[in-house]
């Protein structure tokens, strides 16, 4: 196969582009390398892709000229993003239209052009549910963002489908709950909490520490991701990709006060704008469409991401 890969620098992206070249599969990837977190930590995840199976574009999705890179392309995988759920507030919900909604229509308008293309897969979010009607929640649970980017991420899949309803585009959005693992971003807690324990600072606990998460291994999401490339779904498709794990901050606390030998000490804070209490995935449909069902505990997945945290800081 070859794959379009966007946001090929970032933490999913890169990883599940590992996995593609490691397959024997040829990666295009793009990158806008954009500063939301520290550059050199993309610079360093794309560093080990390189190799003859391996494109980089560096570029800006929103101006680059699709057409020739999607030529030959028989898979897009869109991780390309503006993430962040507590920095979509205020001024800067503008990058986030750009880069999550503009930048997604775009490409989904070179997809139905590109010749050999056969299926688009869309990074979507466990954040299009807000606080969710039901839990486990399913596919059929009405969404109902509670932050700006939620928003976006809704109406980019809304793209997705529409475009696979009008036009056949054979698209397959995956909403992932929380993905961790070695590379998760510097912004996120577990990167936050275990580099905190790596060097024996305290960290910073917002709300409760009673709110619950369902948190993903990144290596379960780069499977899913490989199945919804594969399998014969129905264009238009959109799966919960959740790992199962009902856990609450506390808890992951505990593991991770395990895993380093000493407790961590907390700094509190009020819960911020736009953070869910719960999220829980049901992700039966996956399974039943694709095979897929998360095979890394919390145990083991923190153990892998902390394994990588403290490597770094050896
Ligand atoms: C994550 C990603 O950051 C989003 O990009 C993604 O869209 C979303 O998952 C998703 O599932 O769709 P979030 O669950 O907020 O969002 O991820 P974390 O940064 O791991 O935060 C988990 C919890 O820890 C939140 O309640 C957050 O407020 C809290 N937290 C975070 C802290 O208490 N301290 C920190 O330093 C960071």
């Amino acid at each position: 196969m070859k794959a379009m890969v966007t946001g090929a620098a970032g933490f999913v992206g890169s990883t599940l582009s590992a996995q593609l070249l490691a397959d024997g599969h040829e990666v295009v990837g793009v990158d806008a390398f954009t500063p939301y977190y520290d550059v050199a930590l993309k610079r360093e995840n794309v560093r080990r892709l390189a190799g003859p199976a391996f494109r980089l574009v560096e570029d800006d999705l929103l101006t680059v000229d699709l057409d020739p890179l999607l030529a030959d392309c028989d898979v897009v995988f869109h991780e390309a993003g503006q993430p962040g759920v507590r920095d979509s507030w205020g001024g800067d919900f503008a990058t986030y239209l750009e880069a999550n909604v503009r930048v997604t229509q775009r490409l989904l308008e070179a997809a139905r052009r590109a010749p050999m293309l056969r299926r688009f897969v869309y990074a979507s979010s466990s954040s299009v549910y807000g606080d969710a009607p039901a839990y486990p929640t399913t596919e059929e649970d009405r969404p109902s963002p509670v932050s700006p980017y939620g928003v976006t991420k809704l109406a980019a899949e809304h793209l997705c489908s529409l475009y696979a309803s009008n036009f056949g585009l054979p698209t397959v959005s995956l909403r992932y709950f929380t993905v961790y693992g070695p590379r998760q971003r510097p912004d996120m807690a577990f990167t936050r909490f275990l580099t905190a324990a790596a060097e024996g600072r305290p960290i910073e606990l917002y709300g409760s520490g009673e709110q619950i998460r369902d948190f993903t291994f990144v290596g379960d999401v780069v499977a899913a991701n490989l199945l919804a490339a594969s399998e014969d779904v129905p264009s238009g498709t959109v799966l919960n990709v959740a790992g199962g794990t009902n856990t609450s901050m506390l808890e992951v606390i505990d593991i991770i006060n395990r895993l380093s030998g000493s407790p961590l000490a907390l700094n509190r804070h009020p819960r911020s704008d736009g953070d869910v209490f719960r999220t829980g995935g049901d992700s039966s449909l996956a399974r039943e469409l694709l095979g897929w069902k998360p095979s890394v505990s919390i145990e083991e997945g923190l153990a892998l991401h902390w394994e990588w945290v403290a490597t770094r800081h050896a």
